[in-house]
């Protein structure tokens, strides 16, 4: 079974009227990637030619697709799934998403088109419970619109409750070491590991916080850990311990896979998702790390309830920064869906992906100024008005959802540390900006960004 559509085509199955090709260009553009509808033409064939041309040109031309090398998004038809070989290409090639419909829905949906397999009800409904063993068999994911797609497409699971059978979410049948620190071990540790049951071998505990992002934690980790290749560790909390604990993943024995379980609003929309892991040196934030996908995130909103309000206001401000680069407004599991998106288009964050750092050179200028000790979602929302401002919008949505207050800090210092920003052109600052056709990334001349980054310090 595959994990995700990283390297892979991703290949939309599913009965009639499950909304496959309504939903093939819109994953597809999200995605970056071509898409294109296998069934399309299909009425017109059977019309002309007859079902046994039909199914012949479907499987044709279905094995052509799937045998492309570069990563496509396909819908596929209905019956193309009923041949052994579709199955098995599909299984080779491919991340196969089944888009869920009930046979009622379905029946309405195509009951007036001209479908030739869609004129009797009978013979409908009948054809529906003949088909629906084949896809759940084939299919890597079950999903019903466009972000289920996507977040199914990295390997996101997104379910109220979902820690109550973390067992099932985590890939494969080995062995599993719990990451967690104190805190959440004193949350949901419990309910963790009895949700991992029989397969749960160790469990640790690590620093809370930041301070998790040290060398010498993640190499007690490593001595600690008796996992073999088959094994997998399961990292619950937020973004610093999964950071940590992934990147322990992507070194313990050259590279084990792991499952991430952000608790954190900003674990669940951002720093859970995508692969990155880091730890910190003396030198710098997140300076030492590997891109390592995980092999599941989970997200569990139920998670989020003990989370202290200073912890969620870190989050809202990466949320609404997310509403900000998709221009329109989104929720928990549309911002993960968000991200997801970049980084399945970017997994290496060489293009679109640095638009996640929408306000943040900003941010991380004036946080290095305060030593520190300015909460990384304060910066952010400073970041996001300055980042608003120089794009020429109103600052006034981030006004009203974050209401941030100037910092008090050194402003040449935070000067020197923005310059030190590597993201430059010449003496120019790349910005990550904002169009109206969404982000972009555009050198701006210092004159400006300084005074950008004024309006942000009292
Ligand atoms: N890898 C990425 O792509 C990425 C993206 C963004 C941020 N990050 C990293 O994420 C880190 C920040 O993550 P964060 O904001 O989640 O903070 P955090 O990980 O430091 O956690 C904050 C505190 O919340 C507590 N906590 C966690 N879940 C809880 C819960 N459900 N209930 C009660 N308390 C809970 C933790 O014990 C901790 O004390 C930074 O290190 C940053 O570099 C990584
Ligand atoms: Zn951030």
């Amino acid at each position: 079974m595959a994990l995700n559509a990283l390297d892979r085509h991703l290949a939309l199955i599913g009965f009639m009227g499950a909304g496959k090709t309504t939903l093939v260009g819109p994953v597809a553009e999200r995605l970056g990637r071509a898409g294109s509808d296998l069934d399309e033409g299909a009425t017109e064939t059977i019309r002309e030619h007859g079902m046994a041309h039909f199914r012949a040109r479907e499987l044709q031309r279905t094995l052509f697709s799937l045998e492309g090398r570069v990563p496509n998004v396909f819908a596929l038809g209905g019956g193309a799934i009923t041949s052994d070989e579709v199955r098995s290409e599909l299984a080779r090639s491919a991340f196969t998403v089944l888009l869920e419909v009930d046979a009622d829905t379905a029946w309405k949906r195509v009951r007036r088109s001209d479908r030739p397999l869609a004129q009797d009800e009978t013979e409908f409904r009948k054809l529906y419970e003949e088909r629906r063993p084949l896809y759940r068999a084939a299919a890597d994911a079950v999903a019903s619109d466009v972000d289920g797609v996507i977040l199914a497409a990295g390997g996101v699971h997104h379910e109220l409750g979902a820690l109550e059978r973390l067992g099932e979410l985590v890939p494969g049948n080995g062995p599993i070491a719990l990451v967690t620190d104190s805190t959440v071990m004193g949350i949901h540790g419990a309910a963790a590991q009895t949700a991992l049951g029989d397969r749960l071998v160790s469990t640790h505990e690590l620093p809370r916080g930041e301070d998790a992002k040290q060398l010498h934690v993640i190499e007690r980790l490593w001595s600690e850990l008796t996992l073999d290749r088959a094994g997998t560790i399961v990292a619950i909390g937020g973004g610093a311990l999964t950071d940590a604990a992934g990147l322990a993943a992507a070194l313990y024995l050259r590279g084990v896979p792991w499952v991430s379980v952000p608790t954190t609003l900003v674990g669940q929309v951002d720093a859970g998702i995508g692969g990155k892991t880091a730890i910190d040196i003396p030198q710098g934030k997140n300076l030492v790390g590997a891109f390592h996908w995980a092999a599941r995130v989970v997200i569990d909103e139920a998670l989020l309830e003990t989370l202290p309000e200073r912890e969620r206001r870190q989050g809202e401000a990466e949320r609404i920064k997310t509403e900000l680069l998709a221009g329109r407004p989104l929720d928990v599991r549309a911002a993960a869906a968000y991200k997801t998106a970049l980084c399945l288009r970017d997994p290496y964050d060489r293009g679109p992906r640095q638009w996640l750092n929408l306000g943040h050179t900003f941010a991380h200028a004036l946080e290095a100024a305060a030593d520190f000790d300015l909460p990384h979602g304060e910066a952010v929302a400073l970041g996001l008005l300055a980042a608003l401002r120089l794009s020429g919008r109103d600052p006034a949505p981030v006004v009203a959802a974050l209401d941030p207050q100037p910092v008090r800090v050194d402003p040449e210092r935070a000067w020197a540390a923005l310059q030190r920003d590597k993201k430059r052109t010449g003496s120019d600052i790349n910005l990550v900006l904002l169009g109206d056709d969404g982000p972009f990334v555009e050198a701006r001349s210092p004159d400006e960004v300084r005074a950008a980054l004024d309006t942000l310090i009292s």
